[in-house]
């Protein structure tokens, strides 16, 4: 038995066959799409570094069945910079130093776009750590993606509010 879904990813339209019920967001875009910026760490939902947007909200794509998102919008790391314009999150981490290794990194990307669209957190430290906790660094390098996040946030809201960067 198949099972045809249909995906927009990275404002790409992608029509899909799988023939197993039980593959993952995250093994079809590593393992059928060769997207393989999102990062499979511990493949059941306790590391945060398979963290995608999906319809504007961050998920676990380890946890989240492929063929239950059939016409979901879903944006990974891949699609988040335009052309050569790296998106303001990315900057972010790149001037705060956050990150050592880079393995975390995507996922913990994608996760603070979601949480500034959230707006759950303002540029508040504590908030942000509080709302990136299901993202881990065994870098450690929790202090510039902390400070990466607040300097994106208040990018973000200056550019929304039209104030010259
Ligand atoms: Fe999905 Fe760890 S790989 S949460
Ligand atoms: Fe190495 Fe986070 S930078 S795991």
């Amino acid at each position: 038995m198949t099972f045809a879904i249909s995906l927009t990813i990275n404002r790409t339209q992608h029509d899909i066959v799988l023939d197993d019920p039980r593959v993952t967001l995250l093994d079809l875009l590593r393992e059928r799409l060769y997207l393989t910026g999102t990062k499979k760490g511990c493949d059941r939902g306790q590391c945060g570094a398979c963290t995608i947007l999906v319809d504007g909200r961050r998920i676990n794509s380890c946890l989240a069945l492929a063929v239950s998102h059939d016409g979901a919008d879903l944006l990974t790391i891949e699609g988040v910079a335009e052309g050569d314009t790296l998106h303001p999150v990315q900057r972010a981490f790149i001037a705060h130093d956050g990150f050592q290794c880079g393995f975390c990194t995507p996922g913990q990307i994608m996760s603070a776009i979601g949480l500034i669209r959230e707006a759950q957190a303002g540029d508040d430290p504590e908030r942000i750590r509080e709302n990136m906790s299901g993202n881990l660094c065994r870098c450690g390098a929790y202090l510039g993606i902390t400070e990466a996040v607040c300097a994106a946030q208040r990018e973000m809201a200056a550019a929304d509010a039209g104030e010259p960067a």
